[in-house]
Order: structure tokens, then C-alpha cells, then sequence
């Protein structure tokens, strides 16, 4: 539970999820993450933790919900881990569900829904707390299609959690999003909750945490669909190549016999695509070592071209379709080395 000036929520909370464990046979330690409220905390979970399996956690110089989750999970040594505010939002009678349905679900993911069936919200939300929380909700579609990807209740394996642990980098409030994504949880199941607004303390959601949603989304879009835009941004620059080797073809066919011609165009060609490649594609890897990064290029180049011409060949002479329609195979040919080219340069000439 990350906690921030919940003391007055706590001293309710804790109790009400404790009886819940008791009442369903479910062995379990709750973990408290502060920083450092100001509100006497720490001698309320001395206190609590004399009736309560609770486990309370202060972190000195830090602040923020997300990572207050992760430490958590650091620290948490059961099979699965469950995450709920501890401003009451969550109704701490639904952790039975939640548990149960990852556990003999075969789920990868559970979350305490607002969203879905049966789930609901307080009815004193106003139009715009109900808009922002679609939109919000909206713009996490690339991610995942759960009707609640905003939820802060929510249950997964640690194992799950461990796989990606040296990849999680939240920014801001939306932890479970973050988690579902870079778990690649699959199967996500929603149990319909009431979220109930707060009656103590006060929301820490300002307007800095909205901000910080959106590089939050911004890193996960990286994460989530960098492949793509590495493959569009070397598949623009390789028809780039395209050009520069007719442009630099008929300049020095002026000068030099054909096979020479041919073949000086495709080496300049094949260098001004790895310096835009090694600049605007892959410019995380442009501190690396040039001239070792150069003749790895070319050299996955020549794979490439030899893949091209095979692929050709293949199609040509194997398939009737193609016998007269040399160039469509050589297109498909060009396809064919440019992904193998493409593959060899994101994970061996320009690797992190
Ligand atoms: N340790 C720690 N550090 N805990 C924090 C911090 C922090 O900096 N900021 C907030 N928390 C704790 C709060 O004490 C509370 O237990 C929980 O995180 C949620 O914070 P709230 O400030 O109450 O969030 P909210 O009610 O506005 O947001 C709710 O709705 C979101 C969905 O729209 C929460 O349920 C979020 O978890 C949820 O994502």
C-alpha cells in the first residue's frame, strides 16, 4: 500500500483487511510504503501491527506512488502481490476475489474495476473528474483493451513482476499500467468494485501527475512499439539509398566503365544510409565506435544483398507466377533483405 499522510485511513483500513484475511483463510503481510507523512504514522502501525501481519516500510528521500509500489514489491516475499490505496477507495472485501481469480484463474493479471459490469463510482462525481478519467482511460488503448487500465487495485504473480523488474521506469501515478505492460500480462481479468471517495485526507493527484502521465505514455509507446518505428524510420532511409545510388549511378557513369560505376554507387549509397541510419534510426548506439560500426554495416549489407538476390532467384525459377515477372520478385527480393539487413542492424551492428 503506498501511503502518503494516511494515518486517520490506515487506523480504519488495516483492521477491515486484516478480518478479510482471517475470514478467507488467506495467508498474507501487508506492507505499508511511506514517505515520511508527517501524521505519526509510525507509531500507529506499532500499534496496528500487534493485531495486524503489517509490514511498514519508510522511504528517507524519496517521494511518488509508483515507485512507493515497487519498493513494496521489493520487499514482499509471497507469490502474488496485491496493490490498493489506502484511502478506503478500494473496498478491502474484494481481495478474496481478487486473489482467488489470479491464483485459480490462470490470469495474469487481476484488477479491481470501476469500469467494467457491475462496477461503479461514486455517484458525486462531477463531469469533469468523469471526462478526465475517460480520457486518461482512452489514451492507454495502445497499451492495453481493459475497461480500468487506471486502476490502483490490482493483483499479479511476483514472478511476473521479477522478469521485469530491471525495465520498469514509472513516471507518476499509473503503476498498474506500467506493470501490465511490461509484465506482458495477457489474460487480465476485471472484478467489478465500488471505488468510494476518500472522507479523510486529501487526493495527491495534482496537476504535475497529469503531466507526468503523458511521459509516462510516452516511454511505454517507446517501449512497446520501438521496433516499428526503428523498421519505418531504416525503411524511409533505405529508399533513400535508392536515390542516391541512381543520382550517384549516372554522375559516374560519365567517368567509369559500368561494373566499377555499379559498384562505387552502391558503396556510397550503402555509406550515406549508415550515417543517416547511425544519426536518426539507431542514434542511441552514434557514441559507439565508427569505424568498427561501419564495417559491420557493410557487411550485414552484403548478407542482405545476398539474401535479396536469392530470394530472386528462388521466386523466379521455382514459381511459374513469377518467370515473367522478374521485377515483382525482385521487389519481394528487396523486402526480403531489407527486414534481414534491418534485423542484423538493430541487434548486432547498432546494439545498446
Ligand atoms: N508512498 C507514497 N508516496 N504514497 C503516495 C504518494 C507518494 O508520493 N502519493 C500518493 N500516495 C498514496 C496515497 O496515500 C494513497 O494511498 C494512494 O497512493 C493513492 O493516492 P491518491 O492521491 O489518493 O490518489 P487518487 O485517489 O487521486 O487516485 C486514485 O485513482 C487513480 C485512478 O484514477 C488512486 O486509486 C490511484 O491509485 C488510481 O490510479
Amino acid at each position: 500500500m503506498p501511503t502518503y499522510c494516511e494515518a486517520e485511513n490506515l487506523a480504519n483500513l488495516i483492521p477491515r483487511i486484516t478480518q478479510v484475511l482471517n475470514d478467507s483463510a488467506i495467508s498474507a503481510e501487508i506492507i505499508v510504503v511511506h514517505d515520511q507523512s508527517p501524521d505519526g504514522i509510525a507509531d500507529l502501525c506499532q500499534t496496528l501491527s500487534q493485531s495486524s501481519p503489517l509490514h511498514l516500510i519508510t522511504r528517507e528521500n524519496e517521494r511518488g506512488l509508483s515507485t512507493a509500489v515497487i519498493a513494496g514489491m521489493d520487499a514482499a516475499s509471497a507469490e502474488i502481490l496485491m496493490v490498493m490505496d489506502a484511502d478506503l477507495s478500494h473496498p478491502p472485501e474484494t481481495i478474496p476475489e481478487l486473489y482467488f481469480a489470479l491464483k485459480n484463474q490462470q490470469a495474469d493479471f487481476v484488477i479491481g474495476s470501476r469500469y467494467v459490469n457491475g462496477g461503479s463510482t461514486d455517484e458525486t462525481w462531477g463531469w469533469f473528474r468523469k471526462f478526465n478519467s475517460k480520457i486518461a482511460t482512452w489514451m492507454a488503448r495502445p497499451f492495453t483493451t481493459v475497461k480500468d487500465p487506471m486502476a490502483g487495485f490490482f493483483a499479479l504473480h511476483r514472478q511476473d513482476f521479477l522478469n521485469a523488474r530491471e525495465i520498469l521506469n514509472p513516471v507518476g501515478y499509473k503503476i498498474g499500467l506500467e506493470l501490465m505492460v511490461k509484465c506482458r500480462c495477457r489474460n487480465i481479468i476485471e472484478i467489478p468494485i465500488h471505488f468510494t471517495d476518500r472522507t479523510q485526507g486529501s487526493s495527491k493527484l495534482s496537476f504535475k501527475e497529469q503531466i507526468n502521465y503523458l511521459k509516462h505514455l510516452k516511454r511505454l509507446f517507446e517501449f512497446k512499439y520501438r521496433n516499428y518505428a526503428y523498421f519505418a524510420q531504416f525503411a524511409v532511409i533505405g529508399c533513400s539509398g535508392v536515390v542516391v545510388n541512381l543520382m550517384a549511378l549516372s554522375l559516374l557513369l560519365n567517368w567509369l566503365n559500368r561494373p566499377v560505376a555499379i559498384a562505387v554507387a552502391i558503396w556510397i549509397s550503402m555509406s550515406t544510409n549508415f550515417l543517416l541510419n547511425r544519426n536518426i534510426t539507431f542514434s542511441y548506439a552514434r557514441y559507439a565506435p565508427i569505424l568498427k560500426q561501419y564495417l559491420g554495416y557493410c557487411s550485414s549489407c552484403l548478407l542482405g544483398a545476398f539474401f535479396n538476390w536469392l530470394t530472386t532467384m528462388v521466386l523466379c525459377s521455382s514459381i511459374t507466377y513469377f518467370e515473367k515477372r522478374t521485377l515483382l520478385a525482385a521487389l519481394i527480393g528487396i523486402v526480403v533483405g531489407m527486414t534481414f539487413n534491418f534485423i542484423l542492424c538493430r541487434y548486432f551492428v547498432f546494439s545498446k
